[in-house]
């Protein structure tokens, strides 16, 4: 079993890592082989969208998940505090941050398109009335909180600005990794995926955390 990070941050400003994250962990450590086996002939762009504290983007350094000293890393937050809680992660996990790089984004809007190769979204996944209003102020600090959670209707209006996407986001030979709580209702959302828009999908892991199922779904060509 791979080690996890150590995680010291402020979690009135970052998502504290729970079940979710956990379940991620778990998911690239069972993918790691297929990831390396896919990119290992060159160097790989790996990009976690909301990467919050930083451990999922910090677990994939350490362990040179795809290829060790063959990828680089781009952590995109909407949340600005996310984006320092994410280097000192790294830091503190003695990774070497000159393969990493953070970005305050909108999803993938500051990224060229077609260049990612392997994706990997613990999105915001909570049904809500609606997705909050991004923050005018770095200093609103619960308001940035409050983006790391709600997700709108069925919980899936920011996932599926990734999925509608997906086409344009990631390389030809591009994979991501996307967690999903049974309300999101992810068997009608891959069925549509693979149906309407020929993606393959596969479900990586799943677990029951308290009351809520989570599930992690690779989606490629
Ligand atoms: C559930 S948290 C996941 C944090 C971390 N990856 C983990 O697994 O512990 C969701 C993250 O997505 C970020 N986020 C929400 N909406 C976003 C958007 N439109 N663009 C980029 N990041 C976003 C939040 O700020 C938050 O850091």
């Amino acid at each position: 079993m791979l080690a996890t990070p150590y995680i010291k941050c402020d979690y009135d400003k970052v998502y504290e890592p729970a079940e979710d994250s956990f379940l991620l962990l778990d998911s690239l450590e069972k993918e790691q082989q297929f990831l390396n086996e896919r990119f290992h002939s060159h160097l790989s762009v790996v990009c976690e969208l909301g990467p919050g504290s930083g451990i999922i983007t910090t677990f994939m350094l350490q362990h040179g998940i795809p290829s060790k000293n063959k990828s680089i890393y781009f952590a995109l937050d909407i949340n600005p505090w996310a984006l320092e809680a994410t280097h000192a992660t790294a830091k503190l996990n003695a990774c070497q941050d000159k393969f990493l790089d953070t970005v305050q984004s909108d999803l993938t809007s500051s990224l060229r398109n077609k260049e990612i190769d392997v994706l990997v979204f613990n999105p915001p996944y909570v049904p809500a009335d609606n997705v909050p209003m991004v923050p005018s102020f770095k200093d609103d600090i619960d308001e940035w909180v409050d983006l790391a959670l709600l997700g709108g209707a069925d919980g899936m209006v920011v996932t599926n600005k990734v999925l509608k996407n997906l086409d344009i986001i990631l390389s030809p030979n591009g994979v991501a990794y996307i967690l999903f709580c049974a309300r999101n209702k992810p068997e009608e959302v891959v069925k549509g995926m693979k149906e309407k828009h020929g993606w393959k999908a596969e479900l990586v892991e799943h677990r029951k955390a308290g009351w809520e199922v989570l599930s992690v779904y690779k989606f490629y060509r």
